[in-house]
C-alpha cells in the first residue's frame, strides 16, 4: 500500500518534491525505519541518499551486508520542513503506508527517536533503550523491535557511533 499519487493526507505535501518510498529488498524480512526524508531525499525520491545515507552504508558495509539484504524505510514519506521532526498528526497519516512496509517483516530497526517514538509509544532517552529488543504488534503480528540511534546522531559521537555499530552486527547475525 502506497500514499495516492499527489497525496495530501498530511500538510507535508506542500513543499515537498517527491514522495519518497522504501528502498532496498524486503525478502529478508528487515526493515530500517528513520525519521523522514531530508533534502537529498526529497530532490532524488528515494530513502537515506544524503549525508546520513552514506553513514548508514557505510555502517552496513563494515558489518557486512548493504541495501541490497534490507528494506530502508521512513515514518514519513514527506521531508519535513527544515529537517523538524515529524508531527505526530503526519507519522499517523503515513502510519497505514509504514504497517504496509513492516507487516511482513521479522526485525525493524528504529533509527532515532522519532521511529521510536512512532512505533512504540515510547518519549524517553534513547540511551536507556538502544540495542534493547522490543516487541511491536504490526496488525495483529508481533514483529522483533531494535530501537538505535540515527546515524546523524553518529556523526559527533563516539558512544552512538559504536551502538548503531552493534546494532548493524546484530543485524548481520539474523542474515546468517
Ligand atoms: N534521515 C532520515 O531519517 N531519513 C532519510 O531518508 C534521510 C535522512
Amino acid at each position: 500500500m502506497r500514499p495516492p499519487e499527489g497525496c495530501t493526507l498530511c500538510d507535508l505535501h506542500r513543499r515537498r518534491t517527491n514522495i519518497v518510498m522504501p528502498d532496498g529488498n524486503p525478502s529478508y524480512g528487515i526493515v530500517f525505519v528513520g525519521e523522514g526524508p531530508g533534502e537529498s531525499e526529497d530532490l532524488e525520491g528515494r530513502p537515506f541518499v544524503g549525508r546520513s545515507g552514506k553513514i548508514l552504508d557505510q555502517m552496513m558495509r563494515e558489518a557486512g551486508f548493504d541495501r541490497t539484504k534490507v528494506m530502508i524505510t521512513n515514518t514519513v514519506k514527506c521531508r519535513p520542513p527544515c529537517n523538524r521532526d515529524p508531527m505526530p498528526e503526519e507519522m499517523a497519516a503515513c502510519r497505514p503506508f509504514l504497517e504496509s512496509e513492516l507487516c511482513g517483516a521479522r526485525l525493524v530497526i528504529g533509527l532515532g527517536k522519532s521511529a521510536c517514538r512512532d512505533l512504540t509509544g515510547y518519549e524517553g532517552p534513547m540511551s536507556e533503550v538502544v540495542n534493547i529488543p522490543m516487541t511491536i504488534s504490526i496488525q495483529g503480528k508481533e514483529i522483533v523491535f531494535i530501537p538505535t540511534y540515527h546515524p546523524a546522531a553518529t556523526i559527533y559521537n563516539k558512544n552512538s557511533r559504536e551502538a548503531l555499530q552493534e546494532t548493524m552486527r546484530v543485524v548481520a547475525e539474523w542474515l546468517k
